[in-house]
């Protein structure tokens, strides 16, 4: 399931960043505040249990999140959505896992893993802010899979169709919530029209 957040708050959030005079405080703050709007709507079929409480003027049967929340950021850009979905979800659980792409080949390398137990009960989102040829992505959740997740969805900002199929070949299994799919990637991977390097830009790094 791909599903592309379209709100006009999201859009104009996502122009700001994508402004290339944009600097990195406002770029952080804009990835901060469409992190948490892509959350409302990533959490939208999230189970619930019901729970007998009592409210100051009676009992009633209130509902309650069931299952626990994993969100695991894809370093180092992927940290950049950690707080604005932790906002909404703040007994969510965080595992990280360390990617970076090599420039030549485009080609993923692990480079840190470290995940809660009980992944294979939880609802893991696997956040990162790019989907561009998806080598990240579906490395990632090979890694998150092989510890036990079965329930996966991957949060990401921008994608194009490579990226996207690319995830849904691997893991079919996987939902892929988007704030926009773009159009393609460059010679270099870099997403057009895109925003850039997400982590240098988060960062300020280059
Ligand atoms: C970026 C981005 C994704 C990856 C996407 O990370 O944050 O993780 O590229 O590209 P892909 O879909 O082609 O794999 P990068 O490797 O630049 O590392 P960084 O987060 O440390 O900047
Ligand atoms: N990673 C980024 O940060 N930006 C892109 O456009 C592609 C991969």
């Amino acid at each position: 399931m791909l599903e592309v957040l379209n709100h006009p708050l999201i859009t104009h959030k996502l122009t700001q960043m994508r402004k290339k005079e944009t600097g990195t405080k406002d770029f952080r703050e804009n990835l901060d505040e469409i992190a948490e709007l892509m959350a409302y709507e990533v959490c939208r079929d999230l189970p619930t249990r019901p729970v007998s409480i009592e409210t100051p003027i009676g009992p009633t049967t209130g509902f309650e999140l069931s299952r626990e929340v994993v969100i695991v950021p894809i370093l180092r850009a992927g940290i950049g959505l950690l707080d604005g979905i932790r906002r909404l979800v703040p007994t969510a659980k965080v595992g990280f896992i360390g990617m970076y792409r090599d420039e030549e080949t485009l080609k993923p390398h692990e480079y840190f893993a470290k995940f809660p137990s009980n992944l294979d009960e939880a609802i893991v989102m696997v956040v990162d802010p790019m989907l561009a040829t998806g080598g990240s992505a579906v490395d990632a959740i090979n890694a998150i899979k092989k510890r036990g997740a079965k329930t996966i969805k991957l949060v990401s900002l921008v994608g194009v169709p490579e990226g996207v199929q690319a995830v849904q070949h691997a893991h079919p299994d996987v939902d892929i919530y988007l704030a926009a799919l773009d159009d393609h990637l460059n010679e270099k991977g870099y997403i057009v029209p895109g925003l850039g390097d997400a982590g240098d830009r988060i960062f300020g790094t280059k």
